[in-house]
């Protein structure tokens, strides 16, 4: 039975393990042990029995923008709809902050179009840019896509 819950600080090193599995693979953005400890109120997990299978993060980027970050379900749980359960309660905890437009940057469209995303141009999301963007290793020449949803 999957769970959906906040992270605690005993996942901190499976959800450390997930994350960068698919950072070596260029998927996201690696994140520190310690970025992921200070985070950890924003932190989203799938659960089994224990075993992190998934993990996402909501960021607030301003008044009115949140970004999902950090999606990542392990290989041998994919295809169980665990991804979508994550992305629907970044949703749901987007809106009940009371932010209206979630983004992600992705590679994976098809997905998040699932998801009730859609294709954005990146010069609709500047917070994003001026805050995140320009300290990222592949600013300005980003291959990802930008998407959104408006809750
Ligand atoms: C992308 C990812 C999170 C999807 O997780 P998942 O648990 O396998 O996805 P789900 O089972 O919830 O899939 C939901 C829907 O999306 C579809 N889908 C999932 N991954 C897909 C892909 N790569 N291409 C096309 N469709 C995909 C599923 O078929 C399913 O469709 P359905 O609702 O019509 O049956 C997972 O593959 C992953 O962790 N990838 C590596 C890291 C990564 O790229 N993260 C995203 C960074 S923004």
């Amino acid at each position: 039975m999957i769970e959906i819950r906040k992270a605690t600080l005993k996942d901190i090193d499976q959800v450390h393990d997930l994350v960068n599995k698919y950072a070596k693979e260029e998927l996201l953005l690696p994140r520190t042990r310690e970025s992921l400890v200070i985070n950890i109120q924003s932190i989203f997990v799938a659960s089994e029995g224990g075993e992190v299978l998934g993990v996402a993060c909501l960021a607030i980027l301003g008044q009115d923008l949140a970004e999902i970050r950090s999606l990542a379900v392990s290989e041998k749980a994919q295809g169980r709809g665990i991804g979508k359960m994550l992305v629907e309660k970044i949703i749901e905890e987007t809106k009940n902050i009371g932010i209206s437009k979630l983004i992600s940057l992705t590679y994976q469209v098809v997905f998040f179009e699932k998801c009730g995303f859609t294709i954005i141009e990146k010069t609709e999301m500047p917070q994003k840019v001026w805050t995140d963007c320009i300290h990222c290793p592949k600013f300005p020449a980003c291959d990802e896509v930008a998407m959104a949803i408006h809750l």
